[in-house]
């Protein structure tokens, strides 16, 4: 099922300030970082810390103002936006707070279309979609469109979804943010596992500790950089 194993992300000097009006605001202070091929980091922090910027610039979604953000030693800075696109595509799983389901199509169609986009054969598609689904332990659901699943349920079909593409990064941004204790340690061990057992890198910012603590490295930010787990660059 899984071919790609992780990336080495490192983050040499990267920062991301936004100007709004006249003030400007530092997402991300300059900051160096690095998570090593199949490792699982949480990241945890305060509300507006930079937590979602981070993921957004190692996600290919945004671009660092300073620095370099090497992904296999692969700089994405320099990237242009059709390689960006690539890297979104094929390289990069996310998960996000809200499910980010399509509500009018089933959940096995759900998780064929990112495999379409990427040229996958139509054949393949519902074949990998399937084993996607057993992965998270859904199997039975393929047919169910997202409101007729609990938010666990549908959270586990997002994990799925960005597993599509089998990608060797997962980014997940709060992706327990809208989930009970019981789904959250779920959600939490299934991004885990991605890591222990398919050799995946795994980031997932929570600012729940409890969350959090499920992954074997947990660093925190505040204010834009990192209180543990900088690296000097
Ligand atoms: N597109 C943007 N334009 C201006 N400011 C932004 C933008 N995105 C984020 N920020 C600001 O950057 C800081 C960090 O935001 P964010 O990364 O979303 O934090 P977190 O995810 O930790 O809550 C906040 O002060 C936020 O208001
Ligand atoms: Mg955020």
């Amino acid at each position: 099922m899984f071919e790609h194993k992780g990336v080495d992300v490192r983050l040499e000097g990267v920062s991301r300030r936004y100007t709004m009006a006249a003030e400007e605001v530092h997402a991300l202070r300059e900051s160096s970082w690095e998570v090593r091929k199949g490792g699982a980091v949480a990241i945890m922090g305060p509300s507006g810390c930079g937590k979602t910027t981070l993921l957004n610039l190692l996600g290919g979604v945004d671009r660092p103002t300073t620095g370099r953000i090497l992904i296999d030693g692969q700089d994405l800075t320099g990237m242009n936006e059709r390689a960006l696109e690539k890297h979104r595509l094929l390289r990069v799983g996310f998960v996000f707070q809200f499910f980010n389901l399509i509500p009018s199509i089933t959940a096995v169609e759900n998780l064929e279309l990112p495999m379409v986009m990427a040229g996958v054969p139509e054949s393949e598609c519902h074949a990998r979609a399937k084993t996607l689904l057993g992965l998270v332990g859904l199997e039975a659901k393929g047919q169910k469109r997202p409101e007729e699943l609990s938010g666990g349920e549908q959270q586990r079909v997002a994990v799925a979804l960005a597993l599509a593409n089998d990608p060797a990064l997962i980014l997940a941004d709060e992706p327990t943010g809208n989930l009970d204790s019981t789904n959250a340690a779920v959600i939490a061990n299934l991004l885990k596992s991605l890591s222990v057992e398919h050799g995946k890198t795994v980031i997932m910012v929570s600012h729940d500790p409890k969350t959090a603590e499920v992954f074997p490295t947990v660093h925190a930010m505040r204010d834009g950089l990192f209180v543990t787990g900088a690296a000097v660059a």
